[in-house]
């Protein structure tokens, strides 16, 4: 489950090679008329799919959504900050860069329009917490009195301070922090009001980080979410563990709009798109792990020759990170391959919704497990679910999948305005001003907790325990059990 600080960014340096690319997909074009792929055909309503999401209004009061916000010391958030050359020990790049414009990192413009200009951002995918903190100082319900509060909010750097440590053996360094953290806050009036049960944190990296299991010195991250007080808090982070109190939330991705309409004409830009592609795959094999999908995807992509894009993201070859080529390569596919990586999710999940690209799942964990709050429940709605328990029983065909599935072109773009729809509860919007009527990534987040919290306080109110059923182990959460495939 090793997940090192690997730098995946947006940085915009590779521009060379967006030319060769558009170079390479013109002569695509021009030698097949995939028209049949192209479609900007976007009449089939959402009302046949349920009703759109992405569309509800805002909550207006600030009644049951106060949140307190406790004042951690310097050492715990923004010393990280301070300090930031030593956040990338172990790395050969730099984090500093990426710390700018409240944790999106600098802007980037587009003079080939794969962008909107003003909105894209050069983010890094595991600044989730300094994103995520910047933006609650301007939550329209806070409130310096926690008892009105129905949440409390703890402001640490998990995932910066773990990864100042990842490779340190020593066990008692790498839990330092946590230990402190959770001493510090349990001294406070606020924790005996609930025991922390209405806490949560927010971490920029995977759950699995802070979730290990020995004192073995071999094993991997922190004990942060094993230590007896954080079982009482709740975590929201990139990607949740099989614990019931970890909740996954969506990736930063590059793109942070600052108005309602900033995001609508995105989402009509999406919708216009030709896409000669019927599939794409961004990303590197994984030839040191023993059950990866990605090199039967790789050799499947190639062999269906003008039917995919293939975006090879092996060290050096083409830079993955870059938004422009990415969302150049998402933009013009119209099924977006998805499979697991070095843990169960990525980023990618999030562009490939940000292009329209109709994302396809392999494994439950790298979305249907996960994004519980943010994504739909029913996932044939806006996804394909190709299963592959193991791949010793890899049946090739995913091309003809999708093909299949391409014939009924109204359930695709049914699929796709759904995609589309999703757009704004993935992103996360810039907290200079404020979205009108759509909630992004950080209000959903913020209702899914609240909504969570709120059960939490009414188990107490009936006089049942609320550990039940709060920070249990759930084996099956990533099986294949529960998700069964549609196509
Ligand atoms: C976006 O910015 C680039 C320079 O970064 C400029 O060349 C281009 O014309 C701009 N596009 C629009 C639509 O304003
Ligand atoms: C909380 O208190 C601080 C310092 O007294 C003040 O600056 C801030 O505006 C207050 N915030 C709210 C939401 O009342
Ligand atoms: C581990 O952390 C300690 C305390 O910060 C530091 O003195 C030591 O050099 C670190 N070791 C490694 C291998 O990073
Ligand atoms: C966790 O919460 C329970 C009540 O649900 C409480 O009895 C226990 O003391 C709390 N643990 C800590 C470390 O505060
Ligand atoms: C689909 O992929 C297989 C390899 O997995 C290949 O043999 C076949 O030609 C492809 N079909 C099309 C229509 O591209
Ligand atoms: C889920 O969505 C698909 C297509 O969008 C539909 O056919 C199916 O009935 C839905 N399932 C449920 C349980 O609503």
């Amino acid at each position: 489950m090793e997940k090192p600080i690997s730098v995946k960014l947006c940085n915009n340096q590779q521009l060379w090679l967006v030319v060769l690319i558009s170079f390479v997909s013109c002569l695509v074009l021009v030698c097949f008329d995939y028209s049949a792929l192209t479609s900007t055909e976007t009449d089939v309503t959402t009302s046949l799919f349920g009703p759109a999401i992405g569309t509800q209004t805002k909550p207006r009061s600030c009644f049951g959504r106060y949140i307190y916000v406790h004042d951690l010391p310097s050492r715990f958030n923004q010393e990280f900050l301070d300090n930031c050359e030593s956040i990338t020990r172990g790395t050969n790049s730099n984090m500093c860069p990426y710390l700018v414009n409240s944790g999106f990192g600098s802007k980037i413009g587009d003079s080939q329009g794969f962008l909107l200009n003003n909105s894209w951002y050069s983010t890094n995918q595991f600044l989730l917490e300094v994103i995520f903190h910047n933006r609650m100082k301007r939550y329209e319900c806070l409130t310096n009195d926690s008892s009105f509060a129905s949440a409390v909010y703890v402001p640490f750097y998990a995932g910066l301070d773990i990864s100042h440590y990842l490779w340190n053996v020593s066990i008692s360094v790498r839990d330092s922090s946590a230990k402190e953290l959770v001493k510090w806050l349990i001294d406070k009036p606020e924790w005996r009001r609930m025991w922390g049960r209405d806490h949560f944190l927010v971490a920029g990296r995977i759950s699995w980080d802070f979730r290990r299991q020995t004192d073995d010195e071999s094993d991997w991250g922190s004990k942060l979410r094993f230590l007896p007080e954080s079982k009482n808090m709740s975590m929201l982070s990139i990607e949740s563990s099989s614990w019931d109190n970890d909740y996954a939330i969506p990736y930063p991705t590059c793109f942070h709009p600052k108005t309602d309409s900033e995001i609508e004409a995105w989402q009509e830009k999406m919708r216009t798109q030709k896409r000669p592609y019927l599939f794409t795959f961004a990303g590197a094999p994984r030839p040191d792990l023993d059950n990866s999908v990605r090199g039967k995807i790789i050799e499947e992509c190639k062999a269906s020759k003008k039917l995919c894009k293939l975006l090879d993201c092996n060290y050096g070859v083409t830079d993955c990170d870059n938004p422009v080529n990415l969302m150049k390569l998402f933009q013009s596919s119209v099924f977006c391959l998805q499979p697991t990586g070095d843990s169960y999710t990525r980023r990618s999940i999030f562009d490939s919704i940000l292009a329209g690209c109709i994302p396809v799942f392999f494994h439950p964990g790298t979305a249907y497990a996960q994004y519980k709050w943010n994504l739909p429940k029913n996932y044939s709605d806006y996804s394909v679910y190709i299963p592959v328990r193991d791949v010793k029983d890899w049946k090739a065909g995913i091309n003809e999948t999708l093909l299949h599935i391409w014939e009924d072109r109204e359930r695709v773009l049914g699929m796709r305005e759904q995609v589309i729809n999703l757009i704004p509860r993935v992103v996360y919007a810039d907290p200079i001003s404020r979205l009108e009527r759509f909630e992004d990534a950080f209000d959903v987040a913020v209702g899914g907790i609240l909504d969570r919290i709120e059960s939490v306080r009414r188990t107490i109110r009936e006089g049942k325990d609320p550990s039940v059923g709060f920070a249990d182990g759930d084996d099956y959460k990533y099986t294949f059990s529960g998700y069964v495939g549609e196509t």
